[in-house]
């Protein structure tokens, strides 16, 4: 092969190289769970944010580097003295000054619309639980409407989220509806969220919060606002009894094995509050805090191997139960809708 060839060939890769690795960042700018596709009010105004940044931070720096050549390269003897102290206090002090102070105050500006809470009607409490979300619906005179690890929202309206953790610090975070607020222990801290397209946003907990951290997440499901108020009445209604044989076993040997010191399902004895409300499980997209899909067979494959798929979760694996007894407790849970 000549020289030629090798050349060609190299510059060859390095260009397919280039396009699949920017085919590949540029992939990650969309998607479910990204900041830079904004489906929500507060979404856009920190993508704004981030992409005037991104745009000042760029003119500034090929200004710099430009100057920089200039002065190095292009006119490389001494320059005039007048001329190298205006660049310097011009360039130095005043431009950043300037520039800086300038971007501060309409970034501070943005902030007043993204903490506004008028028009939020719709108030739900989220605790951030080892690992996994306890989510409240609070509505006025109404029943208290409890679900794990799933979030629905109407389109267009402002929800307002008290957030708390009862000991260790969680965040969270849908970054295409919003910005990420902490979970303190002791603490109720506040978010705005407004999401202005339906369909399913992932959210997840952005701060270290032990050895599940990682298999902590959850979905916001976004949808018309009558399609939302039948899925909250849905909600706030107790559990059907089981029709099927199999079922109706399986929420027997739900409540003989203790389940219910742990898990509530409303309309039954089950009343535990230590782990997420089950009264809707089968509703929900996916179970275990996004880690399975909601299936008969993940509910089997959770109650088999809970530690070894979510260490230290303070749910014991409960291998040790018939399979027939976990097989009848998976359809239970599986026509809980
Ligand atoms: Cu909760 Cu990390």
């Amino acid at each position: 092969m000549t020289i030629e060839k090798i050349r060609m060939r190299s510059y060859f890769y390095r260009r397919s190289l280039a396009v699949v690795l920017a085919a590949l960042l540029l992939a990650g700018c969309d998607g479910v769970q990204s900041t830079l596709a904004p489906a929500g009010t507060a979404a856009e105004i920190i993508a704004d944010l981030f992409w005037v940044m991104v745009i000042a931070g760029s003119i500034i720096w090929v200004l710099v580097v430009g100057l920089s050549i200039y002065a190095t390269h292009v006119r490389q003897h001494a320059h005039d003295p007048k001329l190298a102290r205006w660049l310097i206090i011009g360039g130095g002090a005043i431009f950043p000054s300037v520039v800086l102070a300038a971007l501060l105050i309409w970034s501070l500006t943005l902030m007043e619309p993204l903490r506004s809470e008028k028009g939020s009607d719709l108030h739900i409490a989220v605790s951030g639980e080892q690992w996994w979300w306890r989510v409240n619906y609070l509505v006025e005179d109404g029943p208290n409407i409890e679900l794990a690890n799933e979030i629905r929202l109407p389109v267009g309206k402002r929800a307002k989220f008290t957030l708390t953790s009862p000991d260790v610090i969680h965040s969270f975070w849908v970054p295409s509806l919003g910005g990420k607020v902490d979970m303190i222990p002791g603490r109720v801290t506040t978010l705005i969220l407004e999401p202005t397209e339906t369909g399913i946003f992932r959210g997840a907990c952005a701060e270290y919060c032990g050895a599940s951290h990682a298999f902590m997440n959850f979905d916001v499901v976004v949808m018309k606002q009558d399609e939302f108020d039948q899925w909250l009445k849905l909600q706030a209604q107790p559990a059907d009894q089981p029709e099927l044989t199999l079922a109706a076993q399986g929420q027997e040997a739900f409540l003989a094995n203790g389940c219910g010191a742990c898990h509530t399902i409303r309309g039954t004895p089950a009343q535990g509050d230590i782990g997420p409300d089950l009264t809707h499980v089968a509703s929900r997209l996916r179970i275990g805090a996004g880690l399975l899909p909601n299936t008969p067979g993940a509910f089997m494959r959770w109650m088999d191997h809970t530690q070894a798929l979510k260490p230290d979760v303070k749910m014991p694996s409960f291998g040790m139960v018939p399979q027939e007894e976990l097989t009848a407790i998976a359809a239970y849970l599986g026509e809980l809708e």
